[in-house]
């Protein structure tokens, strides 16, 4: 099950044929392709380019873990917690690759920085440190006769999380169809898709397999300032599988309850804690109040991966990004008016300029502080169920689940999938 063989066994076997002109596997029914690729031939790992995304299907690739890691994991050419668990997966296995060690244990303590590395480039999904800490504790319980074999052995058990995410969500779709009917007309924030996955996705996945079945849904997507994910990502992709959407910006919630009868909310996840709260892109915890409010059911559909049970909701990191993010528009906008005439050289080249801006974190100082924090804490009094690929739990059950009890569950969902590839 662990060669390269076998991966594309599985892939071709669920209907996906390689388009030499986007280096990407792609799914022949739907025409989506894979978010990433790890190709051992050529030693590179391919990622969708979720940065050219709606405007340009094409991949990005690299050979260089820490590229892969700071390019593709915090520049974000792949996004989303499930997508990036499996970018850092392949990172660690590229950083293991490059290894020029004299000895096995210098390989090991070299490894265990790098995966330091790549686990804080995105620390706040914790599907990125989850498979870096998977890898490496594989590597620690084994005995490695060579180099050779402890380098076979990461990226077997790399290859090993792309497959288990591949597989998975099909059972997470299958867990939460039974919430959804047709009639529903359903909120979604960010990108919860096949996008934010190695294929298939998480909350959207569902909406997708209910529509795929013939429930007729529609889907509301909100924009997902200040990266658009929901305006860019969602669209594109729900576009694709052709499920009615409309788009809105992020003010709009309420008026949009009123005027489409919202009745459902479905989102993804970036880590779920031991007392259930939900961490999610940032806006999700305002929607689940709404939701809570309105007395409309609030969903949440994620991996085993996005598990955190080690750890209460206080205590988790939350990734604050780039101001240029949030002001981007406006330096298109200024160009875009420059460029045509309607601004003249004594513009502003950015809004608020850069002298303006303040990184302090001391009101007192404020000239202008821009803030831009990538997610938030929803409590999970908010949330009505917690769908997962292992079963469908109230917030206030997730601390009954154990490693033991998931692992178990795991490994059933993975060997009933697999029973035919021998
Ligand atoms: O910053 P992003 O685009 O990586 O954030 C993505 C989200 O917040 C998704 O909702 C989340 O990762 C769940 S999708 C598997």
């Amino acid at each position: 099950m662990k060669t390269i063989l076998d991966v594309l066994k599985i892939l071709k076997k669920n209907g996906f044929e390689y388009n030499p002109e986007l280096s990407l596997y792609v799914d022949s029914k739907t025409g989506l392709p894979l978010t990433l690729f790890f190709d051992r031939d050529a030693g590179r790992l391919f990622l969708l380019d979720q940065c050219k995304l709606p405007y340009e299907v094409a991949a990005w690739s690299t050979d260089n873990w820490y590229e892969a890691a700071v390019k593709g994991i915090k520049g974000m050419i792949v996004r989303g917690s499930q997508a990036i668990g499996v970018a850092g997966a392949y990172s660690l296995a590229l950083a293991c690759m490059s290894l020029n060690a004299s000895s096995i244990s210098e390989a090991l303590k070299i490894l265990f920085e790098r995966g330091e590395i790549i686990r804080s480039v995105r620390p706040t999904a914790v599907n990125l440190s989850w498979a870096v800490t998977r890898i490496l504790n594989r590597i620690k319980s084994r005995e490695f006769s060579s180099l050779a074999d402890l380098k076979l052995n990461v990226l077997d058990e790399a290859d090993m999380i792309f497959i288990e995410d591949f597989i998975l969500n099909k059972s997470l779709r299958a867990n939460g169809l039974q919430l959804f009917e047709s009639g529903d007309v359903v909120l979604t924030h960010c990108n919860a898709g096949s996008l934010a996955t190695v294929y298939g996705g998480s909350a959207l996945s569902i909406l997708s397999e209910a529509f795929l079945r013939g429930r007729r849904l529609t889907v509301v997507s909100k924009e997902t300032r200040p990266r658009s994910q929901g305006f860019k990502l969602t669209l594109w992709e729900l576009n694709r599988i052709g499920i009615p959407t409309v788009a809105i910006t992020d003010n709009m919630v309420s008026k949009s309850i009123e005027r489409f009868k919202i009745n459902k909310m479905l989102v993804g996840a970036d880590r779920i804690t031991a007392d259930g709260y939900v961490t999610n892109k940032i806006g999700t915890c305002d929607i689940a109040r709404i939701a809570y409010m309105e007395k409309i059911p609030f969903y949440v559909a994620a991996s085993h991966s996005t598990l955190d049970l080690d750890h209460q909701h206080g205590e988790i990191p939350i990734e604050e990004r780039d101001k240029d993010e949030v002001r981007a528009v406006y330096e298109y906008e200024i160009k875009y008016m420059r460029d045509k005439g309607l601004l003249s050289e004594r513009s502003v080249e950015k809004w608020p300029p850069d002298d303006k801006i303040t990184d302090s974190e001391n009101p007192i100082n404020f000239k202008i502080k821009i803030y831009n924090p990538a997610f938030d804490i929803t409590p999970g009094d908010y949330v009505s169920k917690i769908i997962l690929d292992i079963g469908v739990y109230s917030p206030i059950r997730i601390k009954h689940l154990t490693s033991r009890l998931i692992d178990k569950k795991i490994s059933r969902i993975i060997k009933s999938e697999l029973k035919d590839y021998d």
